[in-house]
């Protein structure tokens, strides 16, 4: 079986970006592939250094997350970066074959860094993140890695860095290909990036009337502003959830909006029905993991399972590296 790795920072809260943009592909992959889901809490400090306190809740609430939209712990193997000490291994060795100007260009670190505020204050971690990236996907050698758009820059220097390796030092990591789902990257409420940190996000564990709400201050056509005004809903958020949902009706929802015999009022509330009916099976699974799984447990266990992987990676990488 051909295996696949994937993470997210625990963030707490997971947002429907990441779901339609990466989760909702992670579930369907657990029966074809041997999975390998990663809790990423160290790639959390190369921007959240400061605020630790409640990481371990947060972690904790993030597989709850998961597991409420599907990812089977009898199937994936569920962990923690940090509870596999080997990926800082690597990380250090892998940071020898990358030089500081590659890392200086990654658009998605300029990113993170311009919307956390630390463009004048990059850390050492944070320009690092990519390589330590690289070293989660490399040390579980994997053939795929479902992942939304914004993380492909990431994804390339995994890329070169396993090429480079393999060249200086004999063949251990296979090419790793992204795999991208049909919506790769779904806007927030306000047609920015959706991100915890520009606080423009939808979560997947958000109540109806949150969504409601969210929604109904969603950013549209400002063109728009009568119902029978023609509107476009190409640059429309609202649009893109209801592509996300995969609503039949879609093609006539466009053609009402470009005509003007939709008002955005009610396309808006329409949108936060059908969102809200999505998300419920979400919900309900969520309160019945809180009544009946032990998140730690399979946590503990899967960092188990995902250590004895990647201690055998590293053999063969200190071997072709003759390391003492
Ligand atoms: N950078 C990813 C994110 O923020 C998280 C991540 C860490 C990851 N390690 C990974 C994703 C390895 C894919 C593969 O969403």
């Amino acid at each position: 079986m051909q295996r696949i790795l994937s993470g997210l920072r625990p963030t707490g809260k997971v947002h429907i970006g990441n779901y339609f943009g990466a989760l909702k592909n992670w579930v369907k992959l657990q029966s074809d592939y041997e999975t390998f889901y990663e809790i990423a809490d160290w790639h959390s400090l190369t921007t959240k250094y400061d605020d630790t306190e409640a990481l371990k809740q947060r972690i904790i609430d993030t597989a709850i997350d998961w597991i409420s939209v599907g990812i089977d712990p009898g199937k994936s193997v569920l962990f923690v970066q940090s509870d596999v000490k080997e990926h800082a291994e690597l990380h250090l060795l892998l940071s020898m074959l990358i030089t500081v100007p590659r890392l200086q260009r990654n658009p998605t670190v300029k990113e993170m860094a311009r919307d956390e505020g630390l463009q004048e204050k990059l850390s050492y971690g944070l320009l690092g993140y990519p390589v330590l990236q690289a070293s989660d996907v490399l040390i579980y050698r994997p053939e795929k890695v479902p992942i939304g758009e914004d993380q492909l820059p990431h994804l390339e220097i995994t890329r070169e860095l396993g090429r480079r390796f393999n060249n200086l030092y004999g063949r251990v990591f296979p090419e790793v290909e992204p795999v991208l789902t049909d919506i790769p990257r779904l806007p927030g409420m306000d047609d920015q990036k959706m991100s915890k940190s520009l606080d423009n996000a939808i979560y997947i564990s958000d109540t109806t009337e949150i969504v409601l709400k969210k929604i109904l201050n969603a950013y549209t056509d400002p063109t728009k502003i009568k119902k029978d005004d023609p509107g476009h809903p190409k640059g429309c958020v609202v649009f893109a959830y209801l592509r996300a949902l995969e609503v039949n009706s879609i093609e006539d929802i466009r053609k009402e909006c470009r005509g003007g015999d939709r008002g955005c009022v009610e396309c808006k509330k329409e949108t936060a029905s059908l969102l809200n009916d999505f998300l419920e099976p979400f919900r309900e699974e969520r309160r019945r993991i809180e009544r009946e799984v032990d998140v730690v447990e399979i946590l503990k266990s899967g960092g188990d399972r995902a250590r004895v992987e990647a201690k055998k990676t590293m053999a063969l990488v200190r071997e072709a590296m003759n390391l003492w």
